[in-house]
């Protein structure tokens, strides 16, 4: 019988496309059915997006397309990066099926075996597999709700050894929703300045999904002379609602954009035309669609937030970003619900799902096992009606 390779044992199923499916199995079987779990956004691209794709099909020239991006996608992500004040050339830029597909190739250019990947946690639930697929350990930084979920440059340094090989940072950030603070950013960058040999991956998915004025911080902004070791990813699926076309950006130094490059060679060729036109168009022209999707999930956190009030011990820092909420529901621990008690989230997440057809993912998919993730990016309606079962789950909970 032939065998898969050892690494393969590595590779597990996310915790969240397991919870979506019993979810839509659930629905399938007819149960009505709210899911709180899936990171997509509730919202199709823009007309503009559409017809520069079906322009893209008709005018299809059966040619393979360059492995580092078509050149009116580049430029489309030059000057949409311009004016948010990062300046790449084309040499510094690549393109890649999503953003996760240039963060595995990122790690995949630069990871030896027993590197460490340092990364702030709660965390998106990819990075720690990705990296130990790769053959790196993953170091999680654990920053607690007490504290929003952040981490400090003391823990960051404390965090970095020899080893260290990338410090990855994702802001505004899955599964938080939070998003630092310029000082907070500034802090981080004194700590990495001082360590050369350290690659730093800025996960910026979210970055067009900040509320409050806050505004988009970088480690570039306050620290540019990391640009040379920044890998930075974008990607179009959250900010123009298209998590299905695959297309990711990243930028970095050209020696690093040139790796990424080659390994599109040698594994996809290219990322589908039709696909990077649309992207294109979604970078170049009016940024609106997106802002306005911005404003509602703004309000859609606000709701949120008046719900978990509700709850009493629920511990929620107030999300800034993204469409995601991450209430700390430790207080439930050892509580019941209908004769059964609560030991941990995945517990109340089974239950919500079983009593209240209500799908969350627990928090143990994100480094946070006392926590759960709930994806607010519904309908209004649909929304506050999850919320009324969610409250009423635990405004139902006994002592015993
Ligand atoms: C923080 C974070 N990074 C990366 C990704 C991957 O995005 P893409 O669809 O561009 O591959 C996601 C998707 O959920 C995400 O939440």
């Amino acid at each position: 019988m032939p065998q898969l390779a050892q690494r393969m044992a590595k590779s597990k199923e996310s915790a969240i496309i397991e919870i979506a499916n019993k979810a839509r199995k659930l629905k399938a079987e007819g149960r009505d059915i709210i899911s709180f779990s899936i990171g997509v956004p509730n919202f199709l691209p823009a007309a503009h997006v559409k017809e520069a794709a079906h322009h893209e099909i008709e005018y299809d020239k059966g040619t393979y397309l360059p492995g580092r991006g078509t050149e009116q996608l580049i430029n489309a992500f030059i000057k949409r990066m311009g004016e948010n004040g990062f300046n790449y050339t084309t040499e510094e830029v690549v393109v890649g099926n999503g953003g996760k597909d240039i963060l595995f190739k990122g790690l995949l250019a630069v990871l030896e075996e027993g590197d460490e990947v340092a990364f702030p946690s709660p965390y998106w639930s990819s990075y720690p597999d990705m990296v130990e697929f790769l053959g790196g350990k993953p170091v999680c930084i654990q920053a607690s709700a007490e504290q929003n979920y952040k981490i400090t440059a003391a823990q960051l340094e404390q965090a970095i050894t020899e080893k260290t090989k990338v410090f990855l940072f994702n802001n505004p950030n899955n599964p938080t929703g939070m998003a630092y603070t310029e000082e907070e950013v500034h802090a981080l960058g004194e700590v990495l300045v001082k360590h050369p040999d350290i690659w730093i991956f800025s996960d910026d998915i979210y970055d067009r999904m900040i509320f409050d004025d806050l505004g988009f911080q970088h480690l570039l902004k306050t620290h540019p002379i990391l640009k040379e070791r920044t890998l930075m990813m974008q990607s179009i699926s959250k900010n123009y609602g298209m998590p299905g076309w695959r297309v990711g950006v990243g930028a970095s130094s050209a020696q690093m954009a040139k790796a990424i490059v080659t390994l599109n060679g040698q594994s996809v060729t290219n990322v589908c035309g039709v696909a990077q036109a649309a992207a294109a168009a979604a970078f170049e022209e009016s940024q609106d669609f997106s802002d306005t999707a911005r404003d509602e999930f703004a309000k859609k956190r606000d709701m949120v937030l008046k719900y978990f009030a509700k709850v009493e011990g629920l511990k929620c820092p107030k999300p800034q970003g993204a469409f995601y909420a991450f209430p700390d529901v430790s207080s439930a621990f050892g509580m019941f619900y209908k004769g059964a008690e609560i030991k941990t989230a995945t517990d109340i997440c089974k239950m919500l799902l079983e009593h209240k057809n209500l799908a969350c993912v627990p928090g143990e998919a994100f480094g946070e096992p006392k926590a759960l993730r709930i994806s607010y990016a519904l309908p209004f309606d649909k929304l506050e009606e999850g919320l009324e079962r969610f409250v009423a789950f635990f405004n139902d909970l006994e002592e015993k």
